[in-house]
């Protein structure tokens, strides 16, 4: 009976592909009190790891490139600090912020059109702000396909190259976007000489300075990057079938299951000891199917489902109610695999695997893009408008000869605590992807396994999660234990304490960040802490390590009168985390 209400929840969103077709798509992220001052931004969930407001004096909303140019020379001029944002915004950190008050944020999102296709030698020319839903199709259009790329629809080719977003692959150039950048034009701050600003045209080829490498994932940091040249191939057809198995074997089978099959990816549901295998490959053109993939989590959902499923979530953590998260995650599972997790057969309906179709139909969704605005009936799941879905991202790789460790260690944290890792599954359990080594200065320096995990965060930021501890240990766990590499567009701070010392080339990227811009016009606080340039990545106070803003080390850290205390983990006995000590309370 109590589970009525939650079960017809779940299928209307994750069954019903589209019985509303107005979607609509994100907010602005800058929103300014004159035309295009006195401005704040934000990123698409509306808030940052430690909740703070960012402002700006100024945005510019450049339509070409020599309005960017002109734009970053009277910036550079009146040494004003930049930051460039695009259409959503949507990492978490806050690598959107200009330091102080008087910065400058340059938006891409004027900057949408691609430029040149050329089907010859298979190349595509676009302007920085286009989205990787515009890249597909159009890119479709002319019978390329870009190989391997994020599965959301809602990120520009700037915004994928600063955090160096990625598919999932171990076969050829690798699962990262800015592998396939042949050459880049970047707008970067100048001198007196040169009219305060100059348009660099890095090429792939020839890059003796080592400046691709640094441009490729560059945080930001260099300047704005204008124009993407990527290398293409011919459009191609996929085959997919998901595969539900135990998660026994798991740890051994995470380092095979990626060379086997190309786009293959695990989805884990640690505490269920289930596991979903995408056996995903190409296929010859000839055979039939048009198959579709429509992400459940990237749907557009009624926002009062969404108000339900979140007050339902509140209620659970609220009340301690651990077997109705698990019973959540179960039933979401459940539904996901009878959805086949948003695959059709030909666009309407999932009839059985394998699901064959065009690359382009297969490789990204977000139907929450399309449609007018009207957050008021539909939105994004996370749409910061509405009550909806809010949530932490820890996001790490680790390399493939200790993934096998890392994930017998949190199978063995699972034993201890069977229950602590339900909220995950009502989040899609933890997504992982295979990513490549990469020349790219702050990209991968080895193949990896991509580990990405998303759970409930409270609009309080006092107030303890859930198992709270658990997660915590395998945070900790994964970037100190397993040496991870955070995702520079998600996770909270404490994943980025000593990231920068990971990167063998971290001080070749400094050197091409010292030689664009010496001033470091386009650099912030935020950026020169996880850059190791300065202090503060860190925030130690009251409650912080329940943000993940500090790794506790008193109790005071975490949430004493709630009895979290701040105790060592369960298996990896050097983190510490806040732990539920005494009996809880009910506030
Ligand atoms: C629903 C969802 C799904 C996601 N799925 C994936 C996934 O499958 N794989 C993955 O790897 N990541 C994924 N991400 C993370 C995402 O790829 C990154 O956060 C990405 O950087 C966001 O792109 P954006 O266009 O919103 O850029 P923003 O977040 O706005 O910007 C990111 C950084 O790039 C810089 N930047 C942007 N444009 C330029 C430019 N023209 N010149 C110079 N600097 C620039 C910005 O200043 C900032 O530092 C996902 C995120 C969401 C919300
Ligand atoms: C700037 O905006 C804030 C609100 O965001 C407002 O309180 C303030 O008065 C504005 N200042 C000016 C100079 O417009
Ligand atoms: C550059 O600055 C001048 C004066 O400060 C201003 O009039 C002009 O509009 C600015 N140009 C751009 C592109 O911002
Ligand atoms: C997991 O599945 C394998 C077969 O794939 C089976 O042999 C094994 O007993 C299962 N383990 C559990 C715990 O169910
Ligand atoms: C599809 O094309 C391949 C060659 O690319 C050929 O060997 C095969 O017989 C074709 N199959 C069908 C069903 O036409």
């Amino acid at each position: 009976m109590l589970l009525t209400r939650p079960v017809l929840l779940l299928k209307w969103i994750l069954l019903i592909p589209t019985i509303i077709a107005n979607a609509n798509p994100p907010e602005e992220p800058v929103k300014c009190s004159n035309k295009l001052t006195n401005c704040t931004i934000t990123n698409s969930y509306g808030a940052f790891p430690d909740r703070s407001i960012c402002r700006a004096a100024e945005v510019a909303y450049p339509s070409s490139e020599e309005e960017l140019v002109s734009v970053v020379a009277n910036a550079t001029q009146a040494k004003r600090k930049m930051r460039v944002a695009t259409r959503y915004s949507h990492s978490i950190p806050k690598l959107v912020c200009p330091d102080g008050d008087d910065g400058l944020i340059i938006s891409t999102e004027n900057l949408n059109s691609v430029i040149n296709i050329d089907q010859e030698k298979m190349l595509v020319t676009l302007e920085s702000g286009v989205t990787l839903r515009q890249l597909i199709t159009e890119a479709a259009e002319s019978g390329l396909a870009l190989p391997y790329s994020p599965y959301w629809w809602g990120l520009t080719i700037g915004g994928l190259l600063g955090t160096g977003a990625h598919g999932s692959t171990l076969w050829g150039e690798g699962s990262a976007i800015h592998d396939y950048v042949v050459r880049m034009r970047i707008v970067t701050p100048s001198g007196l000489g040169e009219n305060y600003a100059k348009v660099r045209t890095l090429e792939d080829s020839g890059d003796i300075d080592g400046d691709m490498k640094a441009a490729k994932v560059s945080l930001g940091v260099l300047g704005v990057i204008s124009q993407v040249t990527l290398k293409l191939q011919p459009l191609f057809k996929r085959s997919i079938t998901f595969v539900t198995k135990n998660d026994t074997d798991l740890s051994d089978q995470a380092a095979i299951f990626g060379r086997q099959h190309e786009f293959a990816d695990i989805t884990w549901y640690p505490s269920q000891k289930l596991a979903f295998y995408r056996k995903d490959d190409r296929v010859s053109s000839n055979v039939s199917g048009n198959g579709l993939w429509d992400h459940p989590g990237f749907r557009a959902v009624p926002s009062v489902a969404l108000a339900i499923l979140r007050s339902t979530e509140e209620d659970q953590e609220g009340k301690g109610d651990v077997t109705g998260k698990c019973n959540n995650g179960k039933l979401t599972t459940t539904l996901l695999i009878k959805g086949a997790y948003g695959l059709t057969n030909d666009g309407i309906l999932f009839k059985g695997y394998p699901v064959i179709g065009n690359q382009n139909r297969l490789q990204a969704s977000g139907g929450c893009l399309k449609g007018p605005n009207n957050a008021e009936i539909t939105a994004c799941p996370w749409d910061s408008r509405v009550k909806g879905l809010f949530f932490h991202q820890t996001t790490f790789s680790i390399v493939l000869s200790k993934a096998k460790d890392f994930i017998q260690d949190v199978q063995n944290l699972v034993g201890i605590v069977p229950q602590s890792l339900c909220g995950v599954d009502m989040y899609n359990g933890i997504l992982m992807r295979y990513v490549t080594g990469s020349n790219a200065y702050l990209g991968k320096q080895e193949d990896s396994l991509d580990f990405d995990i998303t759970y409930y965060r409270s609009k309080d930021p006092k107030r303890p999660r859930l198992h709270e501890d658990v997660l915590e240990e395998i945070e900790q766990m994964a970037v100190f234990k397993y040496d991870g590499f955070p995702h520079w567009g998600k996770n909270r701070n404490v994943a980025f304490v000593g990231a920068i010392k990971k990167y063998n080339k971290a001080r070749e990227f400094l050197k091409v960040k010292e030689k664009y811009d010496p001033l470091g016009l386009f650099s912030s606080e935020w950026t020169n802490q996880v850059l190791g340039l300065s202090d503060g990545l860190t925030m130690v106070k009251e409650g912080c390590a329940l943000e993940g803003l500090c790794i506790c080390s008193e109790d005071i850290h975490c949430a004493p009168q709630k009895g979290y205390l701040c105790r060592p983990g369960k298996v990896f006995k050097e983190a510490r985390v806040c732990s539920l000590i005494q009996a809880r309370s009910n506030r």
